[in-house]
């Protein structure tokens, strides 16, 4: 089958088997197949946060169940039980229409739901793990179900156990939210406050501005490929931090509570001279240097040869050595 359509950086990509499950009960039938006895399995969701290699032998899972309910209504919170299938950006888009806010923050991040919880899905100041409360997932060795509950999930930042001991274990199959009956926006992040005024806004009018700069920084995925941020913001020590302040005075970086500094890959990369530099098919986006982007008939090799050569560059300018935030295939 031809995945190309089924990553948002649109790389050229096979799968040997695909199997579409509209119903995570029917797992363990599929996982005892025959045909499938020895193949390794993957799941894939929206393939947003992918780089796929152009041959990905044994069986590819596409989950596309659906669902969205009301679980539990407790004094302070609500708990919403959502289907690993369902996108999460419509997602955010009911529960603001029911009257849950909350997500806000987290509008218009590609994906589905069932894929949110293995990078810790953030943006503008929020990150899944603040809304999260379980998840049910199922072994992709036997199609058996299992709880995980906030803690186990050892949420980080873009990070995950399912990027870890859990990798490549496990279906998402339902993700549960627990949205505050007390909700207050998030406005910290950036210029959000300043986009909304002085007056305290809406959730709706939070969303709303979220979508704005996203859509003024972040390419659509369907004119021009791209998996979001490529790489992670990268964690320095203070001491770090002070000798690059000293050699950049205006390097971004954002104090974190233990002590160290989170800095800014996109400046980075932009002042080692990649934005809006192509290499080949793919480049870093020329509004947003962090982002890579498919120019067209990209394979995972033409990804790799770029993201080694912003590594090298960044790495030999400033000592800082960043990493690639996808899952490669
Ligand atoms: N910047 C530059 N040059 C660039 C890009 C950014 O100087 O080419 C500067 C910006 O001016 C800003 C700072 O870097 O001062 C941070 O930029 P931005 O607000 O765009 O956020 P980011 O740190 O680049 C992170 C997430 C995004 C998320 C935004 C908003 C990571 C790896 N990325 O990006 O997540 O939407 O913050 O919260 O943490 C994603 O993961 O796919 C993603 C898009």
């Amino acid at each position: 089958a031809d995945l190309s359509r089924a990553n948002t950086l649109g790389l050229a990509a096979r799968a040997g088997l695909l199997c579409v499950l509209h119903d995570p009960a029917r797992l363990p039938e599929l996982l005892a197949h025959p045909q499938l006895a020895g193949l390794p399995r993957r799941v894939l969701g929206g393939g947003s946060n992918l780089v796929m290699g152009r041959e990905l032998p044994g069986v590819t899972i596409k989950l596309e169940n659906r669902g969205r309910r009301l679980l539990d209504e407790q004094d302070d919170a609500v708990l919403l039980a959502v289907a690993g299938g369902e996108n999460w950006h419509e997602l955010v888009l009911w529960t603001l229409a029911q009257g849950w806010p909350g997500l806000e923050n987290l509008a218009l991040i590609p994906g589905s739901v069932g894929a949110a919880p293995i990078q810790n899905i953030g943006a503008y100041g929020l990150e899944l793990k603040d809304r999260f409360h379980h998840l049910i997932a199922r072994s992709l060795d036997d199609g058996s179900q299992r709880r995980f509950d906030l803690a186990q999930c050892r949420f980080g930042y873009r990070d995950s156990v399912f990027k870890h001991e859990e990798a490549g274990r496990w279906l998402i199959e339902e993700v549960v939210l627990q949205l505050p009956k007390r909700w207050q926006p998030k406005l910290d992040y950036g210029d959000l406050r300043a986009r909304l005024g002085t007056a305290e806004p809406t959730a709706q009018a939070v969303a709303e501005a979220v979508m704005a700069v996203r859509r003024s920084k972040l390419p659509d995925p369907a004119v021009l490929g791209n998996a979001g941020s490529f790489f992670h913001n990268p964690v320095v020590s203070a001491e770090e931090h002070a000798r690059l302040h000293v050699l950049f005075p205006d390097l971004i970086a954002y104090p974190l509570p233990d002590g160290r500094f989170k800095l800014a890959a996109g400046w980075l990369i932009e002042r080692a001279g990649w934005k809006g530099r192509r290499l080949g098919p793919v480049g870093m986006y020329s509004e947003q240097a962090l982002v890579l982007v498919n120019h067209g008939g990209a394979d995972a090799n033409d990804v790799a040869r770029l993201a080694e050569a912003v590594t090298a560059d960044v790495l030999a300018r400033f000592g800082v050595r960043l990493t690639p935030e996808p899952v490669w295939w």
